[in-house]
């Protein structure tokens, strides 16, 4: 997969990526996902995004060779790859703080190494490839456990460890309220974890009705479609005592839709980083006092959030790129146990040559698409 420029990829014959460090493994990849996170980059809002970059940061597959000093990993593993990039010795991963790992990224001060993510996270390839070099071979990769189901190793190297995470910085307390907006993929499974971790109420919104009505067989969730009201804040306080929701989670990000001026000001025009309408719903709608938790990406130019109105209503507001292989070892009892079942979000299974269609559906929300996955032809 290559990108050519907004709204345009297309699969191109790259060279064979090659052990440059003794702690690389190169994987040959046999499942990889698209992200809503792509769809930033797909559609030219994430800065530094270069022509003939291969994208992709959520995938698994056998390994193809090792650098001398690897020692975790052989030929022939099947391994799951977090998104992240880390080293795992600097002061943030010693902390757990893997996404913001300070030895991989020489272009930003904030996120760590994503592949495929642009040269704000690093400049790496992705994987949606055949084959994908995989720097620090012994800190991020994991040998799939046998159990484990392929389609459920994909969605656990991104979309289900991040739905997770916005539930767990949410902080819920039993009984609470909890509003997830998106109906994506991380917004749905933020919803469905939100259960496990003790909320009494989950309400889910967006304004596509096969996704809502995902949510609610999926996530087992109250739906809102917020096209269906004059003001969503409103509508949601009215059902939650007027008071608001003790938990909000933003799995949206940067282009939400819902308020045309902010959309023009933000994708059209580029006169600021984005639109951060679920945030600033999220704001108005929650109780004073509440947790907010930012799963949805934002880029590095400025939004207009209502940030004053946070303050004043003493919120609590978490938020980062998920530490993927943080979550693991509770994930994977999750899904061992049934509590969590990834693979029923995919809905496409796309090969790898006919990239630029699975782009187009699930950019342009065709066909009920709500996880696509991308299968190489080495697969
Ligand atoms: N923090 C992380 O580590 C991390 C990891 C993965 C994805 N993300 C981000 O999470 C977000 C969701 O990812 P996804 O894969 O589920 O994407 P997605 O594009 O499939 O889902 C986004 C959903 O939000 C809905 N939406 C748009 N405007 C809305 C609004 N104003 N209110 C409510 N819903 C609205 C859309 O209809 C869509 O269903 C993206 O911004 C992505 O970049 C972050
Ligand atoms: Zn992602
Ligand atoms: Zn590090």
């Amino acid at each position: 997969m290559v990108y050519r420029g907004p709204y345009r990829v297309r699969v191109e014959e790259k060279d064979r990526p090659r052990i440059e460090h003794p702690n690389d493994a190169i994987v040959r990849v046999t499942l990889a996902a698209i992200c809503g996170s792509d769809l930033h980059l797909y559609h030219g809002l994430m800065p530094d995004t270069r022509v003939g970059m291969t994208f992709g940061h959520e995938f698994i597959g056998v390994v193809e060779e090792v650098g001398g000093s690897v020692q975790s990993l052989k030929p022939g593993d099947r391994v799951m790859v977090p998104f992240n990039i880390s080293c795992g010795s600097c002061f943030y991963c010693a902390r757990g703080m893997l996404a913001n790992c300070h030895n991989v990224n020489p272009n930003a001060t904030a996120v760590g190494g994503i592949y495929g993510y642009s040269h704000t996270t690093g400049g790496y390839d992705g994987g949606q490839a055949e084959f994908v070099r995989v720097p620090f071979a012994d800190v991020g990769p994991t040998v799939i456990p046998d159990w484990m189901h392929d389609e459920d190793a994909v969605l656990l190297t991104d979309a289900t460890a991040t739905g997770y995470f916005g539930a767990q910085l949410g902080e819920i307390r039993q009984g609470d309220v909890v509003v997830v907006f998106g109906a994506g993929p991380v917004g749905l499974v933020a919803a469905q974890s939100a259960w496990l971790m003790g909320a009494g109420r989950v309400i889910v919104v967006d304004h596509l009705d096969y996704r809502l009505e995902k949510a609610r067989t999926f996530a087992h969730a109250e739906t809102v479609n917020f096209t269906e009201h004059d003001d969503v804040v409103v509508h949601l306080k009215r059902t939650t005592d007027h008071l608001g929701a003790d938990v909000a989670i933003d799995a949206v990000g940067a282009e939400a839709d819902g308020n045309l001026r902010q959309h023009v000001a933000a994708a059209k025009l580029k006169l600021q980083g984005g639109s951060a309408v679920a945030l600033n719903w999220a704001i108005d709608s929650v109780r004073k006092g509440a947790t907010i938790s930012v799963m949805g990406a934002y880029g590095p130019i400025p939004n207009s959030v209502k940030f004053g109105d946070a303050m004043n209503k003493g919120l609590t507001l978490r938020m980062n790129q998920c530490p993927v292989a943080r979550q693991w070892p509770r994930l994977f009892e999750h899904v061992r146990n049934g509590y969590l079942r990834p693979r029923d979000l995919v809905t496409h299974r796309i090969p790898l040559e006919h990239i630029a269609e699975g782009y187009h559906i699930f950019s342009s929300k065709l066909d009920e698409c709500i996880k696509p996955l991308v299968v190489p032809n080495a697969a």
